[in-house]
């Protein structure tokens, strides 16, 4: 083999992670509200998330969405950061107020005009745009009109999603209609933890069957708009569960929170209804999903993806509250910032189980990542930060995908959650999962040595 085209082995050091094809997908991913900024620039409107952090005690340090990481204004510099990284793909999110104030009626041309310019710089610089159209930031006007529980809203996605794609779809062909519809019900509506803020079990269950509805609508209109090769798809982020004992009230509480917390989601979309334990438990509950005729068939419809955002497992017994199955920490495994339990071995199980138990489409990890303390590390002498073990996190998880191709599962990429340090919702800026540092003080971006980790690693695995 000529020299010239240079050293065809992994550089030692590198983990190889045999599992990977050469045209295995690396990216990053971000979403609006957590990096963009501009909150009240070229005609954007609030969200529940402006709302919800300007109320006080909703977020941790009083931090809100206001200036973020300001990515709306600093666009170049942030493409030509990605761009250095080398990775084939960026997954970002479209603010619904910024493109459709208010969330009904006519487009916002400057909205449109700003994620121009992101596909475009994408393109330019040969990173593959995935784009995700809702990524938690309802427009206030739709929750004031009763948000995710209200059916309507999920016509208003279909609506946006014609005009997202409508714009966009001649250049973008990956999208991704919904962001972990898990977090957007439960902890937005039930828990109360997320915006809107609400405390309303039966709410949250209805606003999970509007946001697969709306789904399912989103998916239709944008196949309506655009030609393939654009291809759909959903993000979860199902829960992988294991029982903590083996007694029949341990076994139960697990078949209670894979239900809540995976079969919930991907019963519906996959195999076109709901199931009927988690139904009759919800019913039990007073809170009914409320399905209609036809609806099933709208959200069952097929998809060229699936997208798989996972961070840690939960090991479960009975005995919480409200009927919830109780979380039992599990005091060997390390902890990241969060505090979340480091478990990539539980990636591996989701994947295969999903594989097992459904008719999958492609998967790709849409999200895998940690927040650490990048305080307590070190930098070398450029200045990056030394964070090994956000590093060896990767490493590791990036194995567990590995080991789940050598199963069969069929995953074609991975998207490390984040490419900046942003708005971690609840936890405000403290908590940062960036591969690169943000100075919030003076938006100043550099690298970490995660960054140049993954950089080395996509090469790596492309040139095996
Ligand atoms: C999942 C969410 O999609 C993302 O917005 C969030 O920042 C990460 N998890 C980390 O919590």
């Amino acid at each position: 083999m000529s020299t010239e085209q240079g050293p065809t082995r992994p550089d030692p050091g590198l983990p190889d992670f045999p599992g990977l094809p050469a045209d295995f997908l690396w990216g990053a991913a971000t979403s609006a509200y957590q990096i963009e900024g501009a909150a009240a620039v070229d005609g954007r409107t609030p969200s529940i998330w402006d709302t919800f952090s300007h109320t006080p005690g909703a977020v941790d340090n009083g931090d809100h969405g206001d200036v973020a990481c300001d990515h709306y204004h600093r666009l170049p510099e942030d493409l030509d950061l990605l761009s250095g990284l080398g990775l084939d793909a960026y997954r970002f999110s479209l603010s619904w107020p910024r493109i459709q104030p208010g969330g009904r009626g006519p487009a916002n041309a400057k909205g449109l005009d700003f994620y121009d310019r992101l596909v475009d710089g994408l393109l330019e610089r040969g990173i593959a745009p995935w784009a995700t159209l809702y990524h938690w930031d309802l427009p206030q006007e739709l929750e004031d009109a009763g948000g995710w529980p209200h059916r309507d809203t999920a016509y208003r996605l279909a609506d946006f999603a014609e005009i997202a794609v409508g714009r966009l779809g001649d250049r973008v062909h990956h999208w991704i209609t919904l962001n972990e519809p898990f977090c957007s019900a439960m902890l937005g509506y039930h828990v109360g933890c997320h915006a809107p803020g609400r405390k309303d079990f039966p709410a949250a269950v209805r606003a999970v069957h509007h946001l697969l509805l709306g789904h399912g609508l989103a998916t239709q209109r944008i196949r309506a708009t655009v030609e393939r090769p654009a291809e759909v798809g959903i993000t979860f982020n199902p829960a992988q569960v294991y029982a903590a004992g083996d007694s029949p009230e341990h076994l139960d509480a697990a078949r209670r929170a894979d239900g809540m917390g995976r079969r919930l989601y991907l019963d519906p979309v996959l195999l076109g209804r709901y199931p009927k334990d988690v139904s009759e438990d919800l019913e039990r509950r007073g809170a009914p999903l409320p399905v209609r005729d036809g609806d099933l068939e709208v959200i069952a419809q097929p998809l060229d993806f699936l997208g798989i955002n996972y961070y840690f497992s939960d090991t479960v017994a009975p005995g919480g509250e409200d009927e919830e199955p109780r979380r039992v920490p599990q005091p060997e495994l390390p902890l990241t910032a969060m505090p979340w339990e480091i478990y990539p071995q539980g990636m591996t199980d989701l994947l295969i189980g999903i594989d097992r138990d459904y008719p999958t489409p492609p998967l790709y990890v849409t999200e895998n990542g940690a927040a650490f303390d990048d305080s307590a590390f070190g930098t070398d002498e450029d200045g990056r930060i030394q964070d090994s073990p956000r590093t060896a996190y990767f490493a590791d998880h990036l194995a567990a995908v590995a080991r789940a191709r050598l199963e069969g599962v069929d995953v074609r990429g991975y998207f490390a959650w984040s490419l900046l340090d942003n708005f971690e919702w609840a936890y405000g800026y403290d908590k940062r999962f960036g591969v690169v540092h943000v100075d919030f003080e003076t938006q100043r971006r550099t690298l970490k040595q995660s960054a140049v980790w993954l950089r080395e690693a996509a090469r790596n695995s492309r040139t095996r």
